[in-house]
């Protein structure tokens, strides 16, 4: 073979390897399927979650790992997201667009803003606001999300009504409220701050993620459910409740989403 001859080969051979790089690229986006997206703040929020699923692979986006896999028939990615309501909306974000997730649920713990809820209960999310959003000096209500119209982000009723199903099943010993759930970036450890809340928004918990994340489901037109057990009641005892049941109450937590997913289609 002269030069002319080593040359095609080695030119054919070139483009051949890239073609099949830009396959097997494309194939695994093209196989990607529709997956439930979910979301908890905290280890103790997600260790079980990752326990139960099959992981078929990780990748880290924007310096967080996303768990891609199985959960009975369940596709689904799981992010532990960090706390408070950037992280949430970003991992909200980035389940939909490069996770191809069809729904997202936040799982956790919460402060209970009403006195009926005992810890360990669970509330389930009816909808979400944001109680530390304030544009109210330039004629927005408290709350309001400006240009959008938006005070508060209606839950799925399909899914708030699988979950609620689910935790009567596993968690039968305890109560299940539907309501409403506020989100902000402040862990609220006293009663002035939990009269604030309430006299402003009502709510029967707070945390710190749920309403960003429903925010960008619903600029997403993506449904979404809020699942949280009571870990403290968001007053003077709530720094001490707090690390006393984060980890029975998160416990409580996955475990109705676990069942939940593996019985998706029942
Ligand atoms: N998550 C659990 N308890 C909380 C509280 N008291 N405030 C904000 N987020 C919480």
């Amino acid at each position: 073979m002269n030069n002319y001859g080593i040359l095609a080969v080695v030119a054919i051979a070139i483009i051949a390897t890239a073609a099949c790089v830009h396959v097997v690229e494309n194939h695994s986006d093209d196989a990607e399927p529709e997956r439930i997206g979910i979301i908890g703040a905290t280890s103790e929020e997600v260790t079980l979650l990752l326990d139960a699923m099959h992981i078929d692979y990780k990748e880290t986006v924007a310096d967080t790992m996303f768990y891609v896999g199985t959960m009975g028939e369940c596709d689904v990615t799981i992010v532990q997201s960090g706390m408070g309501k950037v992280n949430a909306g970003i991992c909200a974000q980035l389940l939909i667009t490069e996770f191809n997730a069809k729904a997202v649920i936040n799982t956790g713990v919460a402060g209970s803003l009403d006195n009926a809820l005992d810890i360990e209960d669970f509330v389930v999310s009816v909808d979400a606001v944001q109680h530390d959003f304030d544009a109210s000096p330039i004629g927005y209500a408290k709350g309001e999300i400006p240009f959008t119209g938006k005070y508060s982000f209606e839950a799925d009723e399909g899914l708030r009504a699988k979950t609620v199903d689910a935790i009567t099943k596993v968690c039968p010993d305890v109560s299940v409220y539907e309501g409403r759930i506020c989100s902000g970036d402040q862990f609220i450890s006293s009663s002035e701050q939990k009269d604030a809340i309430t006299s402003q928004f009502g709510g029967l918990c707070c945390e710190m993620e749920g309403a960003a994340m429903a925010q960008v489901c619903y600029l997403n037109d993506v449904p979404f459910v809020i699942i949280r057990a009571i870990s403290d009641k968001a007053d003077g005892s709530a720094h001490e409740d707090y690390p006393t049941f984060v980890e029975k109450a998160s416990k409580r937590s996955a475990a109705a989403l676990i069942y939940m997913l593996e019985n998706w289609d029942q």
